[in-house]
Protein backbone atom coordinates (compact mmCIF):
# COMPACT_ATOMS: atom_id res chain seq x y z
CA UNK A 1 0.00 0.00 0.00
CA UNK A 2 1.50 3.54 -0.49
CA UNK A 3 1.27 6.35 1.45
CA UNK A 4 -0.28 8.63 -0.74
CA UNK A 5 -3.72 9.92 1.10
CA UNK A 6 -4.62 12.35 -1.13
CA UNK A 7 -6.72 12.13 -4.25
CA UNK A 8 -7.45 14.37 -7.10
CA UNK A 9 -9.51 14.45 -10.21
CA UNK A 10 -9.69 16.85 -12.82
CA UNK A 11 -13.41 16.82 -14.67
CA UNK A 12 -12.25 19.63 -17.54
CA UNK A 13 -15.97 20.56 -18.69
CA UNK A 14 -17.82 23.60 -18.15
CA UNK A 15 -21.22 25.09 -19.14
CA UNK A 16 -19.15 28.43 -20.88
CA UNK A 17 -15.88 29.73 -20.16
CA UNK A 18 -15.33 32.63 -17.56
CA UNK A 19 -13.49 35.36 -18.94
CA UNK A 20 -11.48 35.32 -15.83
CA UNK A 21 -10.86 31.88 -15.67
CA UNK A 22 -7.43 29.71 -16.82
CA UNK A 23 -7.87 26.86 -15.27
CA UNK A 24 -7.77 23.43 -18.27
CA UNK A 25 -11.62 23.56 -19.66
CA UNK A 26 -13.56 22.18 -22.19
CA UNK A 27 -17.08 24.07 -23.47
CA UNK A 28 -19.34 22.21 -25.79
CA UNK A 29 -19.06 18.64 -24.06
CA UNK A 30 -17.64 16.95 -27.54
CA UNK A 31 -15.65 15.14 -25.32
CA UNK A 32 -17.83 14.24 -22.21
CA UNK A 33 -18.56 11.00 -23.25
CA UNK A 34 -17.83 7.27 -21.92
CA UNK A 35 -14.57 6.83 -23.22
CA UNK A 36 -12.94 9.74 -21.14
CA UNK A 37 -14.88 8.18 -17.98
CA UNK A 38 -13.21 4.99 -18.70
CA UNK A 39 -9.76 6.59 -19.41
CA UNK A 40 -10.53 8.16 -15.62
CA UNK A 41 -10.99 4.71 -14.16
CA UNK A 42 -7.99 3.11 -16.26
CA UNK A 43 -6.27 5.85 -14.93
CA UNK A 44 -6.85 4.63 -11.37
CA UNK A 45 -6.44 1.19 -11.94
CA UNK A 46 -2.98 2.14 -13.48
CA UNK A 47 -2.06 3.26 -10.33
CA UNK A 48 -2.91 0.63 -8.24
CA UNK A 49 -6.75 0.30 -7.99
CA UNK A 50 -7.78 -0.81 -4.73
CA UNK A 51 -4.34 -2.84 -3.48
CA UNK A 52 -2.58 0.52 -3.36
CA UNK A 53 -4.68 3.49 -3.07
CA UNK A 54 -6.61 4.00 0.20
CA UNK A 55 -7.31 7.71 0.29
CA UNK A 56 -8.37 9.71 3.39
CA UNK A 57 -9.74 13.10 0.59
CA UNK A 58 -10.48 13.23 -3.01
CA UNK A 59 -11.20 15.99 -4.68
CA UNK A 60 -12.78 16.27 -7.53
CA UNK A 61 -12.17 19.57 -9.80
CA UNK A 62 -11.93 21.66 -12.62
CA UNK A 63 -13.76 22.61 -14.93
CA UNK A 64 -17.03 21.91 -13.35
CA UNK A 65 -17.60 18.03 -12.10
CA UNK A 66 -20.74 18.28 -12.63
CA UNK A 67 -21.13 19.64 -16.00
CA UNK A 68 -21.42 15.89 -16.12
CA UNK A 69 -24.88 14.15 -16.49
CA UNK A 70 -26.41 12.30 -13.22
CA UNK A 71 -26.06 8.83 -15.14
CA UNK A 72 -22.52 9.96 -15.46
CA UNK A 73 -21.30 10.76 -12.34
CA UNK A 74 -23.46 7.46 -11.50
CA UNK A 75 -21.32 5.49 -13.53
CA UNK A 76 -17.34 7.68 -12.53
CA UNK A 77 -18.51 7.54 -8.97
CA UNK A 78 -19.75 3.88 -8.65
CA UNK A 79 -16.79 2.75 -10.98
CA UNK A 80 -14.28 4.43 -8.30
CA UNK A 81 -16.12 2.82 -5.60
CA UNK A 82 -15.19 -0.09 -6.91
CA UNK A 83 -11.36 0.65 -7.25
CA UNK A 84 -10.36 2.69 -4.55
CA UNK A 85 -10.05 1.02 -0.53
CA UNK A 86 -12.35 3.90 0.65
CA UNK A 87 -12.00 2.80 4.38
CA UNK A 88 -10.14 5.59 5.73
CA UNK A 89 -11.81 8.34 3.55
CA UNK A 90 -12.87 11.08 5.97
CA UNK A 91 -13.70 14.02 2.78
CA UNK A 92 -14.46 13.57 -0.52
CA UNK A 93 -15.40 17.36 -1.96
CA UNK A 94 -17.28 17.89 -5.82
CA UNK A 95 -16.86 21.05 -6.85
CA UNK A 96 -20.30 22.55 -8.41
CA UNK A 97 -21.44 25.40 -10.71
CA UNK A 98 -24.76 26.84 -9.38
CA UNK A 99 -26.51 26.27 -13.03
CA UNK A 100 -25.40 22.45 -12.77
CA UNK A 101 -26.97 20.77 -9.92
CA UNK A 102 -30.69 19.72 -8.84
CA UNK A 103 -32.16 17.51 -7.01
CA UNK A 104 -31.11 14.21 -8.48
CA UNK A 105 -27.67 15.22 -8.83
CA UNK A 106 -27.41 15.88 -5.81
CA UNK A 107 -29.40 13.23 -4.19
CA UNK A 108 -26.52 10.97 -6.47
CA UNK A 109 -23.61 12.84 -4.84
CA UNK A 110 -24.71 12.09 -1.39
CA UNK A 111 -25.41 8.20 -2.18
CA UNK A 112 -22.03 7.91 -3.49
CA UNK A 113 -20.36 9.35 -0.38
CA UNK A 114 -19.45 12.57 -1.42
CA UNK A 115 -19.57 14.70 2.40
CA UNK A 116 -18.31 18.47 0.60
CA UNK A 117 -19.61 20.14 -2.38
CA UNK A 118 -18.02 23.36 -2.80
CA UNK A 119 -20.44 25.76 -5.14
CA UNK A 120 -19.04 28.47 -7.05
CA UNK A 121 -21.33 31.54 -6.49
CA UNK A 122 -18.96 33.95 -6.84
CA UNK A 123 -21.55 37.03 -5.45
CA UNK A 124 -24.87 37.36 -4.66
CA UNK A 125 -25.30 40.51 -7.30
CA UNK A 126 -26.60 39.90 -10.51
CA UNK A 127 -24.81 42.49 -12.34
CA UNK A 128 -22.13 41.13 -10.97
CA UNK A 129 -22.75 37.33 -11.99
CA UNK A 130 -23.07 39.38 -16.10
CA UNK A 131 -19.53 41.39 -15.36
CA UNK A 132 -17.97 37.97 -14.19
CA UNK A 133 -19.64 36.01 -17.47
CA UNK A 134 -21.36 33.99 -15.25
CA UNK A 135 -24.12 31.47 -16.54
CA UNK A 136 -26.51 31.68 -13.76
CA UNK A 137 -28.39 34.24 -11.54
CA UNK A 138 -28.01 35.12 -7.49
CA UNK A 139 -31.05 33.49 -7.40
CA UNK A 140 -30.04 30.46 -9.17
CA UNK A 141 -27.36 29.51 -7.08
CA UNK A 142 -29.76 29.98 -4.33
CA UNK A 143 -32.18 27.54 -5.02
CA UNK A 144 -28.92 25.41 -5.64
CA UNK A 145 -27.93 25.83 -2.61
CA UNK A 146 -31.18 25.05 -1.20
CA UNK A 147 -31.14 21.61 -2.91
CA UNK A 148 -28.02 20.81 -1.84
CA UNK A 149 -28.52 21.40 2.10
CA UNK A 150 -32.08 19.97 1.56
CA UNK A 151 -29.77 16.78 -0.34
CA UNK A 152 -28.03 16.04 2.96
CA UNK A 153 -24.87 16.26 1.72
CA UNK A 154 -22.80 17.08 4.70
CA UNK A 155 -21.09 20.23 4.21
CA UNK A 156 -21.27 22.59 1.71
CA UNK A 157 -18.33 25.40 0.68
CA UNK A 158 -19.45 29.01 -1.39
CA UNK A 159 -17.21 30.27 -2.89
CA UNK A 160 -17.05 34.10 -3.48
CA UNK A 161 -14.68 36.61 -5.35
CA UNK A 162 -13.73 40.37 -4.74
CA UNK A 163 -11.67 42.31 -6.56
CA UNK A 164 -13.75 42.50 -9.65
CA UNK A 165 -14.21 45.20 -11.68
CA UNK A 166 -16.43 47.97 -10.80
CA UNK A 167 -17.73 46.36 -7.96
CA UNK A 168 -18.09 49.01 -5.12
CA UNK A 169 -17.80 47.99 -1.59
CA UNK A 170 -21.27 48.10 -0.37
CA UNK A 171 -22.06 44.81 -2.88
CA UNK A 172 -19.41 43.31 -1.13
CA UNK A 173 -20.33 43.92 2.32
CA UNK A 174 -24.16 42.41 0.85
CA UNK A 175 -22.34 39.39 -0.82
CA UNK A 176 -20.46 38.70 2.45
CA UNK A 177 -23.86 39.54 4.77
CA UNK A 178 -25.96 37.20 2.53
CA UNK A 179 -23.38 34.23 2.67
CA UNK A 180 -23.16 34.31 6.08
CA UNK A 181 -26.87 34.49 6.71
CA UNK A 182 -26.98 30.96 4.78
CA UNK A 183 -24.62 29.40 6.60
CA UNK A 184 -22.46 27.19 4.66
CA UNK A 185 -19.59 25.46 6.27
CA UNK A 186 -16.76 26.91 4.60
CA UNK A 187 -16.32 29.54 2.71
CA UNK A 188 -13.45 30.54 0.30
CA UNK A 189 -13.12 34.35 -0.31
CA UNK A 190 -10.92 34.41 -3.33
CA UNK A 191 -9.50 38.48 -4.59
CA UNK A 192 -9.65 38.62 -8.39
CA UNK A 193 -6.27 37.51 -10.37
CA UNK A 194 -5.56 38.84 -13.60
CA UNK A 195 -4.30 35.71 -15.59
CA UNK A 196 -2.22 35.35 -18.56
CA UNK A 197 -4.48 33.86 -21.44
CA UNK A 198 -7.84 34.91 -20.49
CA UNK A 199 -10.25 37.78 -22.08
CA UNK A 200 -9.65 39.81 -18.27
CA UNK A 201 -5.65 40.23 -18.79
CA UNK A 202 -6.28 41.63 -22.16
CA UNK A 203 -8.94 43.76 -21.12
CA UNK A 204 -6.67 44.65 -18.05
CA UNK A 205 -3.37 45.29 -20.47
CA UNK A 206 -5.59 47.06 -22.96
CA UNK A 207 -7.05 49.95 -19.91
CA UNK A 208 -10.52 48.56 -20.31
CA UNK A 209 -10.13 47.73 -16.38
CA UNK A 210 -8.38 49.03 -14.42
CA UNK A 211 -6.58 47.74 -10.91
CA UNK A 212 -7.33 49.94 -7.19
CA UNK A 213 -5.20 48.21 -5.39
CA UNK A 214 -6.56 50.31 -1.97
CA UNK A 215 -9.93 48.99 -2.74
CA UNK A 216 -8.92 45.70 -2.91
CA UNK A 217 -6.95 46.10 0.18
CA UNK A 218 -9.98 47.82 1.89
CA UNK A 219 -12.41 44.51 0.40
CA UNK A 220 -10.03 42.09 1.95
CA UNK A 221 -10.32 43.43 5.44
CA UNK A 222 -13.96 43.82 5.52
CA UNK A 223 -13.80 40.28 3.98
CA UNK A 224 -11.59 38.91 7.23
CA UNK A 225 -13.53 41.06 9.81
CA UNK A 226 -17.05 40.21 8.77
CA UNK A 227 -16.83 36.66 8.65
CA UNK A 228 -14.62 36.33 11.72
CA UNK A 229 -17.66 38.42 13.07
CA UNK A 230 -20.14 36.23 11.76
CA UNK A 231 -18.75 32.84 13.18
CA UNK A 232 -16.52 31.98 10.73
CA UNK A 233 -12.58 31.30 11.59
CA UNK A 234 -10.05 32.48 8.81
CA UNK A 235 -7.73 29.69 8.85
CA UNK A 236 -6.37 30.26 5.43
CA UNK A 237 -5.49 33.71 4.02
CA UNK A 238 -8.75 33.17 1.73
CA UNK A 239 -10.74 30.15 3.43
CA UNK A 240 -12.88 30.29 6.24
CA UNK A 241 -14.65 27.45 8.12
CA UNK A 242 -17.17 27.22 10.92
CA UNK A 243 -16.99 24.58 13.52
CA UNK A 244 -14.14 22.91 12.09
CA UNK A 245 -15.20 22.49 8.92
CA UNK A 246 -11.71 23.50 7.32
CA UNK A 247 -11.09 21.62 4.19
CA UNK A 248 -8.72 18.83 5.03
CA UNK A 249 -7.83 18.19 1.36
CA UNK A 250 -6.81 21.42 1.15
CA UNK A 251 -4.76 21.54 4.12
CA UNK A 252 -3.60 18.44 3.14
CA UNK A 253 -1.77 19.78 0.08
CA UNK A 254 -0.26 23.51 2.05
CA UNK A 255 1.22 21.19 3.94
CA UNK A 256 3.15 19.24 1.80
CA UNK A 257 1.13 16.20 1.59
CA UNK A 258 2.01 13.77 -1.49
CA UNK A 259 -0.76 13.81 -3.94
CA UNK A 260 -1.97 11.96 -6.95
CA UNK A 261 -3.75 13.81 -9.58
CA UNK A 262 -6.14 11.90 -12.39
CA UNK A 263 -7.48 13.52 -15.41
CA UNK A 264 -6.45 16.10 -18.53
CA UNK A 265 -4.17 19.11 -17.14
CA UNK A 266 -3.99 17.05 -13.04
CA UNK A 267 -0.81 17.71 -11.36
CA UNK A 268 0.71 14.85 -9.05
CA UNK A 269 3.64 15.30 -6.66
CA UNK A 270 5.18 12.52 -5.00
CA UNK A 271 8.48 13.10 -2.87
CA UNK A 272 10.53 15.19 -4.94
CA UNK A 273 8.61 14.28 -8.63
CA UNK A 274 6.28 16.33 -9.74
CA UNK A 275 4.36 15.41 -13.01
CA UNK A 276 1.07 17.01 -15.01
CA UNK A 277 -0.97 15.01 -17.50
CA UNK A 278 -1.68 16.25 -20.84
CA UNK A 279 -3.64 19.27 -20.94
CA UNK A 280 -5.93 17.84 -23.91
CA UNK A 281 -9.10 15.28 -22.90
CA UNK A 282 -9.56 13.69 -26.31
CA UNK A 283 -5.64 13.15 -26.26
CA UNK A 284 -5.72 12.52 -22.69
CA UNK A 285 -8.79 9.71 -23.09
CA UNK A 286 -7.40 7.98 -26.11
CA UNK A 287 -3.65 7.35 -24.69
CA UNK A 288 -5.21 6.25 -21.69
CA UNK A 289 -7.19 3.28 -23.30
CA UNK A 290 -4.37 2.35 -25.63
CA UNK A 291 -2.92 1.91 -22.77
CA UNK A 292 -0.24 5.08 -23.32
CA UNK A 293 1.63 7.12 -21.07
CA UNK A 294 -0.78 10.26 -20.50
CA UNK A 295 2.20 12.56 -19.15
CA UNK A 296 3.23 15.85 -20.59
CA UNK A 297 5.31 17.04 -18.20
CA UNK A 298 8.10 16.08 -15.44
CA UNK A 299 10.37 17.64 -13.04
CA UNK A 300 12.47 16.78 -10.57
CA UNK A 301 12.12 19.22 -7.81
CA UNK A 302 14.99 20.26 -5.57
CA UNK A 303 14.57 19.70 -1.86
CA UNK A 304 15.15 23.32 -1.30
CA UNK A 305 12.25 24.11 -3.97
CA UNK A 306 10.38 22.03 -2.41
CA UNK A 307 10.84 23.04 1.41
CA UNK A 308 10.34 26.81 -0.02
CA UNK A 309 7.20 25.85 -1.61
CA UNK A 310 5.72 24.37 1.46
CA UNK A 311 6.43 27.35 3.01
CA UNK A 312 5.13 29.40 0.80
CA UNK A 313 1.42 27.50 1.47
CA UNK A 314 2.16 27.20 5.42
CA UNK A 315 2.82 30.89 6.04
CA UNK A 316 -0.76 31.43 5.05
CA UNK A 317 -2.52 29.52 7.17
CA UNK A 318 -3.12 30.85 10.44
CA UNK A 319 -1.81 28.10 12.44
CA UNK A 320 1.83 29.35 11.28
CA UNK A 321 4.91 27.36 10.86
CA UNK A 322 7.27 25.95 14.18
CA UNK A 323 10.58 28.81 13.99
CA UNK A 324 13.19 25.53 13.74
CA UNK A 325 11.19 24.68 10.56
CA UNK A 326 12.24 27.75 8.87
CA UNK A 327 15.39 28.24 10.19
CA UNK A 328 16.64 28.88 6.82
CA UNK A 329 14.79 32.03 6.66
CA UNK A 330 15.79 33.26 9.71
CA UNK A 331 17.18 36.33 8.03
CA UNK A 332 14.30 36.82 5.94
CA UNK A 333 11.70 36.30 9.05
CA UNK A 334 13.80 38.98 11.35
CA UNK A 335 13.42 41.58 8.47
CA UNK A 336 9.22 40.39 8.41
CA UNK A 337 9.15 40.85 11.91
CA UNK A 338 10.84 44.84 11.97
CA UNK A 339 7.92 45.23 9.46
CA UNK A 340 5.37 44.03 11.40
CA UNK A 341 4.33 41.79 8.57
CA UNK A 342 4.82 38.58 10.99
CA UNK A 343 5.08 37.94 14.66
CA UNK A 344 6.91 34.93 16.36
CA UNK A 345 4.51 33.86 19.06
CA UNK A 346 5.79 30.50 21.27
CA UNK A 347 8.13 29.37 18.84
CA UNK A 348 5.35 29.41 15.98
CA UNK A 349 5.79 32.53 12.93
CA UNK A 350 2.74 34.01 11.65
CA UNK A 351 1.12 36.55 9.72
CA UNK A 352 0.55 39.83 11.14
CA UNK A 353 -3.14 41.66 10.02
CA UNK A 354 -0.49 43.63 7.74
CA UNK A 355 1.61 40.65 6.76
CA UNK A 356 -2.22 38.76 5.33
CA UNK A 357 -2.48 42.06 3.40
CA UNK A 358 0.88 41.45 1.87
CA UNK A 359 1.09 37.54 2.04
CA UNK A 360 2.31 37.66 -2.03
CA UNK A 361 5.32 39.04 -0.90
CA UNK A 362 6.10 37.14 2.17
CA UNK A 363 5.19 33.63 0.40
CA UNK A 364 7.33 35.31 -2.95
CA UNK A 365 10.25 35.63 -0.44
CA UNK A 366 10.10 32.41 1.00
CA UNK A 367 9.79 30.68 -2.26
CA UNK A 368 13.18 32.11 -3.20
CA UNK A 369 15.85 30.10 -1.54
CA UNK A 370 18.11 32.36 0.66
CA UNK A 371 21.89 31.31 -0.38
C1 LIG B 1 -13.02 25.36 -10.58
S1 LIG B 1 -13.85 26.77 -10.01
C2 LIG B 1 -15.29 26.19 -9.09
C3 LIG B 1 -16.39 25.39 -9.74
C4 LIG B 1 -17.02 25.89 -11.00
N1 LIG B 1 -16.12 25.69 -12.09
C5 LIG B 1 -17.48 27.31 -10.91
O1 LIG B 1 -16.76 28.18 -11.35
O2 LIG B 1 -18.58 27.52 -10.40
C6 LIG B 1 -12.87 27.24 -8.64
C7 LIG B 1 -13.00 28.65 -8.11
O3 LIG B 1 -11.84 29.38 -8.42
C8 LIG B 1 -12.11 30.76 -8.35
N2 LIG B 1 -11.41 31.41 -9.47
C9 LIG B 1 -11.33 31.01 -10.74
N3 LIG B 1 -10.57 31.87 -11.47
C10 LIG B 1 -10.16 32.84 -10.61
C11 LIG B 1 -9.36 34.02 -10.76
N4 LIG B 1 -8.83 34.38 -11.93
N5 LIG B 1 -9.13 34.79 -9.65
C12 LIG B 1 -9.66 34.42 -8.45
N6 LIG B 1 -10.43 33.33 -8.27
C13 LIG B 1 -10.68 32.56 -9.33
C14 LIG B 1 -13.62 30.92 -8.40
O4 LIG B 1 -14.09 31.40 -7.17
C15 LIG B 1 -14.10 29.52 -8.65
O5 LIG B 1 -15.31 29.25 -7.98
S1 LIG C 1 -14.58 29.60 -13.18
FE1 LIG C 1 -15.43 27.55 -13.05
S2 LIG C 1 -17.15 27.54 -14.54
FE2 LIG C 1 -15.90 29.31 -15.03
S3 LIG C 1 -14.53 28.54 -16.66
FE3 LIG C 1 -13.42 28.39 -14.67
S4 LIG C 1 -13.77 26.33 -13.99
FE4 LIG C 1 -15.32 26.76 -15.58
Amino acid sequence: MTAIRHLYFHIPFCPKLCPYCSFYVEVGGKNKNREFLDALLREVERAGGKNELRPETIYFGGGTPTSLRTEQLDYLLGGLRERLDLTALREWTVEANPATVREEKARLLRDMGVTRVSLGVQSWDDALLRTLGRVHSAAQAERTYEVLRASGIPAINLDLMFAVPSQRPSQWRATLEKTIALKPDHISSYCLTYEEDTAYFQKLAGGDFRQDVERDAQLFEETMDTLTAGGFAQYEISNYARDGRESQHNRAYWLGADYLGFGPGAFSTVGFSRWENVRDTAGYTRAMLAGETVTGFTEQLGADTRAGEIAAFRIRMAEGIPVNEIARWSGEIAEFEKHGLVVCNEGVVRLTRRGKLLADSVAEALVSIPS
